[in-house]
């Protein structure tokens, strides 16, 4: 086990949030090739969690690192550490270039990165972020930490992580995103800080993916929702949801297997869990 960092040491919007949808995975694309190298942000809780997990299932896989900001003091991480020697805990905070700088020079022991999947993502903080429902609840402290979060942690992340990714085997770089964050689908308002950051978080990506599709190897880079999950995010807002909940173990193998299917010709795209494009 390693940790990085110099210590090592309202319902209201529901129905949009809370989206249904048909049960089908893209079976037909399965068989492509598993990462070996991976790297999961967010990796504590929720859908980050269950997609180490799952990643574990894959006997090819040598190597997952699972960052989040306390991997230390995590006892489900450490007990996965400490029984998988395939799980390397990272400190990764996506707000702190240095945390990202120390991870990239961790991992690189390992040489090369197949595929990052960033999950670390905020709609609800302690610090008093909470989704907004009209423009009076709306502060400009709490739109700068979102953004800081789901927008600028990718583009960290994709800083840091670049070289480990060019010497990749079919290097896959995926966000998880948020149908809410669609602007053409916005029809009920509200929550500005996390509508705005996952809208920033998804030009920002397809910008990176047309860079990214001109070098060799090239990177496909893709905006992922993952449906609407049973974790710390959604709880406050899922008491009176009647549509699927997914749990983090099946939102884990339905965004794998999208994740899997990806090659260069999908790379910039917004694809929800069953793989369905969505509109910008
Ligand atoms: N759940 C849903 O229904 C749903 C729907 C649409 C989109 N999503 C997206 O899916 C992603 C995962 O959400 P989840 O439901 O699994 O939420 P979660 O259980 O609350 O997990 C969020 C993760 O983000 C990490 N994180 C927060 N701030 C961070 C930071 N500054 N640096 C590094 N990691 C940080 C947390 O780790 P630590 O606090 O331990 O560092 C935690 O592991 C998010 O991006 C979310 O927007 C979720």
């Amino acid at each position: 086990m390693s940790v990085t960092s110099e210590d090592v040491s309202s319902k209201d919007f529901t129905s949009e949030f809370l989206e249904d949808g048909p049960d089908h995975r893209p079976d037909d694309r399965q068989g492509l090739q598993s990462p070996r190298v991976a790297l999961v942000t967010g990796a504590s809780s929720g859908i980050g969690l269950a997609m180490v997990q799952r990643l574990l299932k894959n006997p090819e896989l040598t190597t997952v690192y699972a960052g989040c900001r306390h991997p230390e003091s995590d006892a489900v991480l450490v007990e996965l550490a400490d029984s998988d020697p395939r799980v390397e805990l990272v400190r990764i905070d996506v707000t702190k270039t240095g945390s990202l700088e120390q991870a990239a020079a961790l991992m690189r022991a390992t040489g090369y990165l197949d595929l990052l999947v960033n999950t670390a993502g905020i709609l609800h903080s302690p610090a008093g972020l909470q989704p907004e429902k009209r423009l009076k609840d709306v502060n400009t402290d709490d739109l700068l930490l979102a953004y800081d979060v789901n927008a600028l942690g990718a583009m960290r992340l994709a800083i840091a992580m670049e070289p480990l990714l060019r010497k990749g085997r079919r290097p896959r770089f995926v966000s998880l995103s948020a149908r809410v964050g669609s602007i053409s689908d916005n029809r009920l308002g509200g929550w500005y800080a996390y509508r705005a950051s996952k809208a920033a978080l998804n030009m920002l990506l397809r910008t990176l993916a047309i860079e990214w599709a001109r070098g060799k190897p090239g990177i496909v880079c893709a905006a992922l929702h993952p449906g609407t999950v049973a974790t710390a995010l959604s709880e406050p807002f899922t008491s009176g949801y009647t549509g699927t909940l997914f749990s983090p173990e099946q939102a884990a193998q339905q965004l794998l297997d999208v994740i899997l299917s990806l090659d260069s010709d999908d790379s910039g795209g917004f694809y929800a869990w069953d793989g369905e494009q969505i509109p910008w």
